[in-house]
């Protein structure tokens, strides 16, 4: 029985997955890499080393370890001029409510999210305290689609994994869930995360927990 949710921040909490694009296309236009939507899918819910290194691969292109640095903290640096002014409004439709019915409804929640931006970015929302357990990237090492990352967020919930139910919107993402042996709900592009137990556009769909959860 699912008691508990593993969310994925960016693209399923907040609107930042844009953002992402935005800041990997300069980095890459600045290397003379090109750069667009089909490359970005396969960087979301990957981590920011790992991004760098496979857009890196496309283009043929080899860097130093230093100017490997210098170009994660440059699009890093990019990204959060973008995300700088954020609030609620970038929060994706009908996640607070659900939040919020989810912790009336007795079911504990955990993030579970590749980025090292992931607190300041819950901070600027207001939606922190929604959260029994963060799991980002400044804890975990392993990319999705290594488990890593949802296994620590149910294990910090006290709850085995086959008692937790995630919310991915990449590919790798939901990849990671069903490598951790967990129920996987996809936001998005049905051809993009066909694997997934159900694929949503929007939280709107499923405005009761207990009900999704009696539904899977
Ligand atoms: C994931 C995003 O959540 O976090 C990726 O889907 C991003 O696009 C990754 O690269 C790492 O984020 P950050 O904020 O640590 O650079
Ligand atoms: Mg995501």
């Amino acid at each position: 029985m699912i008691q508990g949710f593993l969310f994925d921040l960016d693209g399923v909490i907040v609107d930042t997955a844009k953002y992402h694009f935005v800041a990997w296309q300069r980095m890459a236009s600045a290397l003379g890499i090109e750069f667009g939507h089909e490359e970005n899918e396969q960087l979301k819910g990957i981590s920011r080393v790992e991004s760098l290194e496979r857009i890196l691969t496309w283009g043929q292109l080899t860097l130093s370890p230093e100017e490997k640095m210098h170009w994660m903290h440059q699009k890093n640096q990019w990204y959060l001029e973008c995300i700088d002014q954020i609030g609620g409004e970038e929060t994706l439709p009908g996640v607070a409510h659900f939040l919020d019915k989810a912790r009336i409804q007795g079911f504990k929640i955990a993030l579970g999210s590749a980025s090292k931006n992931a607190v300041p970015i819950l901070e600027r929302i207001g939606l922190l305290d929604a959260f029994d357990a963060i799991v980002d990237g400044t804890v975990v090492s392993a990319s999705k689609p290594n488990p890593e990352v949802f296994l620590e967020g149910a294990r910090l919930l006290g709850l085995a994994p086959e008692a937790c139910l995630v919310f991915e919107d990449a590919a790798a993402g939901v990849e990671a869930a069903q490598a951790g042996g967990m129920a996987c709900i996809g936001l998005g592009d049905p051809q993009v995360l066909g694997s997934a137990h159900r694929v949503i556009q929007s939280f709107i769909e499923i405005p009761d927990p207990q009900l999704l959860v009696d539904s899977l």
